[in-house]
């Protein structure tokens, strides 16, 4: 008897392990001799697949470049590598920023959780190699978060856009070896350098990791200095607002019980901002977690505290968005400097937020502001930082958020070896505020914010015409 019931333990332990574990991501780190051969065959060309999250879960997206003439915007899937119970999605064209090509954009939905997938496009000519895209629990779930991937750092050189994309791939395939379980990834922008060139985009998608992990990007300065964003990503919910003009946009995506707000800080359009956060927080009333995304370092750390436009302009824009819809957690990034802030309310520290610990129902936001992959060390510290309870900046990062049940945790680790630099974790049991009496005097007083923001707007879209860009 002893007998059988050891191995009946034995076999629940087999299969509660087989439920819990993920087989690996295929995303190895390369050498600088692998890399030049995988950099120098794709180089030229610029037809590499971006998968996007989808609105929710339950749904990825893939966007990629085709000649116009053969274009077909189709997808197909299956379930496990002989792709059982294949379904094809069909999808569309758009214009792209050249004569000879296309935009093709393919939304894949029904997804199941925690199900192996293989996925092919058709890239004009043929159906493409089988990639594997592996769901998660749709519930408990983790997410990877890193910053100012930057492909080409300050320049449009080729050499520094394989350099930065060598330090993407090591860095994604670490994360990745760390976190089989990661679902998808969010970055606070600064994707490329110029904006302006199709490598930037084609280096950023030549890790394999990419190919298995959705990716939700915000804009950046640097991204605004062209247009590129534009043709190459797919992302979900785009929210092109009643004053934003060119590339601006805002969207917004749902994993779980996690909302995402990812706007584009370089606009100035605080009616359209607040606008998505609204429209996003009114169709997610049963969303746990609030997480806003922008580019912009607000608070800090490092010399973002010398810049009006974000420490005056961006603040009086994106706090009180934050404020009134109760997020709990905002990333960024653009100073190139990893920290993470105390709680904050407004502007202003309201609570200490100390490493290693769990916090219960606290009061006001986390704010974490993500190194960059293009660059470590060059801006000092020494600035300020009192909102700030950590920061590092010369070792390449990333971030992971796990939610389970009631918790969410905020782990920050070194992209070369995952040494854990920075944890804490927040227990949530109440609801959002959002019907406050003072919610309503920040939304009447928001008015006012509005209203210069658009003033500001036109001016901007002069400055930003007589230099030929954003900063
Ligand atoms: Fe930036």
């Amino acid at each position: 008897m002893k007998k059988i019931i050891a191995l009946l333990l034995s076999f629940i332990l087999v299969f509660q392990l087989s439920v819990v574990s993920f087989a690996a991501f295929d995303a190895p780190k390369l050498s600088q001799t692998e890399w030049d051969k995988l950099y120098n065959s794709l180089k030229d060309d610029n037809t590499l697949p971006m998968l996007c999250v989808g609105a929710d879960e339950t749904e990825v997206r893939l966007v990629w470049h085709a000649e116009k003439d053969a274009a077909k915007p189709e997808v197909k899937i299956g379930k496990g590598e002989a792709m059982k119970n294949v379904k094809t999605f069909k999808g569309e064209t758009t214009e792209a920023e050249n004569e000879e090509q296309v935009v093709c954009r393919v939304t894949v939905s029904g997804l199941e959780e925690n199900t192996t997938y293989y996925y092919q496009w058709h890239t004009g000519e043929k159906w493409s190699e089988k990639c594997k895209y592996e769901t998660k629990s749709f519930t408990s779930h983790k997410a990877i978060v890193i910053g100012d991937i930057q492909i080409g750092g300050q320049t449009d050189e080729s050499t520094k856009q394989s350099e930065d994309g060598l330090t993407w791939n090591n860095v994604l395939a670490e994360a990745l070896e760390e976190n089989s379980d990661a679902s998808y990834l969010v970055s606070p922008g600064d994707n490329t350098s110029t904006g302006k060139g199709a490598g930037e985009w084609q280096t950023l998608l030549m890790p394999k990791g990419v190919r298995s992990l959705p990716m939700a990007l915000a804009i950046g300065n640097h991204d605004k200095k062209g247009m590129m964003y534009n043709y190459y990503t797919s992302m979900p919910n785009e929210y092109f607002g009643k004053y934003f003009e060119g590339l601006d946009r805002d969207f917004w995506f749902r994993h779980g019980d996690v909302l995402y707000l990812v706007f584009d800080a370089c606009s100035a359009s605080a009616a359209d901002h607040m606008a998505m956060a609204k429209e996003a927080v009114e169709k997610n009333p049963d969303a746990k977690w609030r997480i806003g995304v922008m580019h912009q370092a607000l608070f800090g750390p490092g010399y973002s505290i010398l810049d009006p436009e974000t420490t005056i302009l961006l603040n009086a824009v994106f706090t009180p968005i934050f404020d009134t819809y109760d997020v709990d957690l905002v990333l960024t990034g653009h100073s190139h400097l990893q920290g993470r802030s105390h709680f904050m309310v407004e502007s202003s520290v309201v609570g200490l937020a100390k490493s290693g610990e769990t916090y219960k129902n606290p009061n006001g936001i986390i704010y974490l502001n993500t190194n960059a992959i293009c660059d470590q060390g060059s801006f000092d510290l020494e600035f300020p930082h009192t909102a700030y309870s950590f920061f590092e900046n010369d070792v390449t990062t990333y971030t992971t958020l796990e939610f389970e049940g009631d918790t969410m945790k905020i782990e920050t680790k070194r992209g070369d070896n995952s040494e854990l630099l920075d944890s804490i974790t927040i227990e949530k049991t109440r609801k959002q505020h959002d019907q406050t009496p003072l919610k309503w005097l920040q939304r009447a007083l928001y008015k006012v914010v509005e209203l210069l923001g658009l003033i500001y707007l036109k001016g901007d879209n002069i400055t930003v015409a007589i230099r030929g860009g954003h900063f």
